[in-house]
């Protein structure tokens, strides 16, 4: 199929590369002219796994086409994704004034029948407003569909979620349009869910507000679980093991961070209160998640007296591993709250140091865990990259000024480290 993606931020390319993989014939947009000229030359603005292997090779057999004319690309496709960013806006709304605006330009250049595939996270009712724009705007009465299609994509396993999702949701009316999505995922073999417009809109952002509330209430069991002395991974796994509970998405840390649960948390409940519907589930899991780092902020006070002129060592920024995406990072976030108290801040992390040396102007940039360790009072890992779970701890303990460590995603056991002189400070493992 010719499917052209309006918009190629991190959906738009990961969407756009996995459908050209699959042998369609596909063309990205975007009005970033600076951005476009460097995706032809097959240089990617994000760090995805294999997401820039997938793209060099579909620009070499011309199944993928980059261009900054989205006329170009409503001319040349059927099918349309739309995959623009939704930024929130001060009152907590996503603004969908680039979703507007695209509509308007599809509408305008359209030269035939278009099927319209709405990939960015909306509230719910957005798809109807992106119908009544397009029949206003729309030349010469073109027939035209649009659809629901919500994205399931996790960072750091973007094309494996893509190829292997658990299943795929489309919200469509007509049969015309149900045909032609139904055909364009067959290939993957996966479940496909059809549902209405405005089901399939909810979808996406129950999913996401669920799970979220899953990681808040472990966070806030963590808490517990430090009280008593109970192990939070322990009682997650006994709770996992429940089918109707499920083990994931139940791993006590410094909290959720990322360009989608915060800001989708943030527009469910808004819309929701337009709606009538006051979410206090939603306020309490996104107000748990906000104390969860203050929390673990307090743990490592605790446990330094005096923040003001001690040297802090944090392993990870970005906000989860395998990516190296710092928007709402917890890790920043600590970072930030202990440089305000008068912490000397050293960091390491494997993809995300360039990013985080615009963000972080006062930090060492490290280039490894050991040199991040030099001399600090404490050492902090904030992101669960993999290459932390295997430090060599008798190297670390001697490069260390003082051997504490806060393992804000619980990726260690305490025994091994407390026996080799490790003050360990977990989440949810009881208090020191
Ligand atoms: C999420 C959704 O999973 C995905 O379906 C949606 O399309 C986009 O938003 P993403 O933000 O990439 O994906 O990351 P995800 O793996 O869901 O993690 C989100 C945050 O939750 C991270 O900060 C992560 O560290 C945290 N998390 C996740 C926990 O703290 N505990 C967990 O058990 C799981």
């Amino acid at each position: 199929m010719d499917i052209s993606i309006i918009g190629s931020g991190y959906v738009g390319l990961v969407t756009g590369a996995c459908f050209a993989e699959l042998g369609n014939t596909v063309i990205c947009a975007d009005n970033d002219v600076k951005k476009i000229s460097g995706l032809k030359k097959g240089l990617v603005p994000i760090y995805e796994p294999g997401l820039k292997e997938l793209i060099s090779y579909n620009l070499k057999n011309k199944r993928l086409k980059f261009t900054s004319s989205i006329r170009e690309a409503v001319k040349a496709s059927e099918v349309i994704f739309i995959a623009v960013g939704t930024p929130t806006l001060e009152n907590g709304e996503a603004d969908l004034t680039g979703i507007e605006k695209v509509a308007r330009s599809i509408a305008q250049n359209m030269v035939g029948y278009r099927l319209i595939v709405e990939k960015s996270t909306v509230p719910v009712e957005t798809c109807s407003w992106v119908k009544k724009t397009i029949s206003t705007y729309v030349k010469k009465g073109y027939k035209f569909d649009v659809v629901s299609n919500p994205e399931f994509l996790r960072e750091g396993s973007a094309i494996n979620d893509f190829t292997h999702p658990d299943r795929i949701v489309i919200g469509a009316e007509s049969l015309k349009a149900k045909q032609i999505m139904t055909n364009l995922y067959q290939p993957l073999n996966r479940p496909i869910l059809i549902t209405n417009i405005k089901s399939a809109e909810l979808i996406k952002h129950a999913s996401n507000a669920f799970l979220a509330t899953k990681i808040s209430f472990i966070n806030a069991l963590s808490r517990i679980c430090d009280q008593v002395g109970a192990d939070v991974k322990e009682v997650a796994q006994g709770m996992g093991l429940d089918s109707r509970i499920g083990g994931h998405f139940l791993r006590a840390g410094i909290g959720y961070g990322g360009s989608c649960f915060p800001k989708d948390l943030e527009a469910f409940i808004t819309i929701s209160r337009k709606l009538g519907y006051d979410f206090q589930i939603l306020k309490a899991v996104r107000d748990t998640n906000q104390e969860q780092g203050a929390y673990v902020l307090q743990k490592i006070k605790d446990a330094l007296w005096i923040i003001k002129d001690k040297t802090i060592a944090v392993l990870g920024l970005a906000f989860k591993p395998d990516t190296d995406d710092l928007r709402n990072s917890p890790s920043i976030a600590l970072i930030m709250g202990l440089s305000r108290e008068g912490a000397r801040i050293r960091v390491y992390d494997p993809k995300a140091m360039a990013k985080a040396k615009e963000i972080l102007k006062e930090a060492v940039f490290c280039k490894d865990p050991y040199q991040a360790a030099r001399g600090a009072d404490c050492l902090i890992v904030a992101t669960e990259w993999n290459e932390f779970k295997e430090l060599d701890f008798i190297k670390l303990k001697n490069t260390l000024k003082r051997q504490l460590i806060v393992d804000g995603r619980n990726i260690y056991e305490p025994g091994p480290l407390k026996e080799l002189g490790f003050t360990y400070i977990g989440v949810g493992h009881g208090n020191e």
